[in-house]
């Protein structure tokens, strides 16, 4: 006690006018928050186009894969350009479950080790999901401007897609 001022505990002067439990638990959450940023997170930090992706393998036009690496990379191969934000947790971790469910789905840096069934398959829905709009995922749009798809950017994807998917289904 300093002239009448009683210096105030840490959870109160950091949650004032909340009860004394509340403020504990508060406190204890922002401890485990900062315990959590050293925890060391997992990068997908392969080559995007090593020798097993669909470029080395399939006729992929300059074009159609300017706008695959722009807007479908970080999700769907070996190599994610990751945002600042990336290493503040839990959203680093957040964003590598979406990167792991995408590449499990298609991962265009594996796309030579799939069968011709898989292939097919995995070209035409490619072509159904930028169609619908479905791809890239609304959420990653907003904090990516420039993975925006144009109409013009879709109809040369899909229809690239789907002439492969024919070609492979030929031969
Ligand atoms: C932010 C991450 C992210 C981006 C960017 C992204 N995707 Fe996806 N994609 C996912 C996730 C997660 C799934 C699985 C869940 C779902 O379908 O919503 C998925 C599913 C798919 C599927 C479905 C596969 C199947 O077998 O049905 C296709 C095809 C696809 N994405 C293509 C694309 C294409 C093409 C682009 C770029 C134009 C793209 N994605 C961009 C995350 C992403």
């Amino acid at each position: 006690m300093i002239f009448g001022f009683r210096p105030p505990g840490l959870a109160a002067w950091l949650f004032p006018r909340m009860k004394r439990t509340v403020q504990l638990i508060g406190v204890g959450l922002l401890v485990a928050l900062i315990a959590l940023q050293f925890v060391p997170v997992p990068r997908n930090a392969g080559p995007a186009e090593g020798p097993q992706s669909i470029a080395a393998r399939e006729e992929v036009p300059a074009g159609v894969r300017q706008i695959l690496a722009r807007a479908c990379y970080d999700c769907h191969s070996n190599q994610t350009n990751y945002p600042w934000y990336a290493a503040v947790q839990p959203v680093g971790w957040w964003l590598n479950d979406h990167v792991a469910e995408g590449k499990g789905e298609l991962n265009f840096s594996e796309f030579a080790t799939y069968s011709t069934k898989r292939a097919v398959r995995k070209l035409r829905s490619t072509a159904d999901e930028v169609r619908d709009r479905h791809m890239p995922l609304k959420s990653y749009l907003l904090m990516h401007g420039e993975a925006k798809l144009t109409d013009a950017d879709v109809t040369r994807l899909a229809t690239w897609a789907e002439d492969l998917a024919d070609e492979i289904e030929s031969r």
